[in-house]
């Protein structure tokens, strides 16, 4: 499974990226908005830069709606660097964006999925990722890991070849699910991966040893 980091601050991007475990990042209008990025050539460079730190795929939000708005953005954000993935929402347009940038060579990351149905047009329409937002799901009192189980059952059942993303995680227990049920990779912030470090009996164990090493150094 690969590890994406869900997030457009250049320091934790930097700091899981040294982790040594890093694929890749996604970004959102949301997330781009919390930076205070603003302005076109400052979102153009805040994406380069991203692009510097990590060497994987970097999802970029289209923030248009209808078909030839999105591929004039899409194409846009494409040319600021090759690992550049355009994310396009789950939309009736979003969807024939995604089919025509599929036949013109352009990767794209079909985002804000919350059923098997949208997975199916996705993968349809040739999406590099689908990305299922679970915690979403989750909030809104239906199970998001079920989710990525149904659809990655789908997927190998029918032979598509988009990769599952699991978006909108909350927890690193989270991750741990998703990757049981058969998503191809994670994203989420940085305190969920650090998380997945986290166990006493690795501390409690770590403390003995190092006590023990003081008697023979
Ligand atoms: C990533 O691609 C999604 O935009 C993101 O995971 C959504 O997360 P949220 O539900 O925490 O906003």
């Amino acid at each position: 499974m690969k590890f994406f980091i869900d997030t457009a601050n250049l320091a934790q991007i930097k700091e899981a990226n040294d982790l040594g475990i890093l694929d890749g990042v996604t970004t959102n209008p949301s997330l781009m908005a919390k930076e205070g990025i603003k302005g076109h050539d400052a979102v153009v460079n805040h994406y380069k830069t991203i692009c510097e730190i990590v060497d994987g795929d970097i999802s970029a939000e289209v923030v248009s709606t209808t078909f030839n708005e999105i591929i004039e953005e899409g194409k846009k954000l494409a040319a600021i660097h090759p690992n550049i993935i355009v994310k396009v929402p789950m939309i009736k347009e979003g969807v024939k964006a995604i089919k025509w940038f599929t036949d013109n060579g352009i990767a794209t990351n079909c985002t804000l999925v919350f059923s098997a149905g949208q997975a199916i047009l996705a993968a349809k329409a040739g999406a590099k990722y689908v990305s299922p937002f679970i915690g979403r799901i989750d909030d809104s009192g239906w199970d998001g890991v079920q989710l990525i189980s149904q659809i990655a059952e789908i997927y190998s059942i029918q032979g598509f070849e988009t990769q599952i993303l699991a978006a909108s995680i909350r927890t690193s227990n989270h991750i741990i699910e998703c990757a049981q049920a058969g998503a191809d990779v994670c994203t989420c912030p940085l305190e969920p991966i650090l998380g997945l470090l986290k166990h006493p009996l690795t501390d409690i164990g770590l403390a003995k040893f190092l006590e023990d090493a003081k008697k023979f150094a």
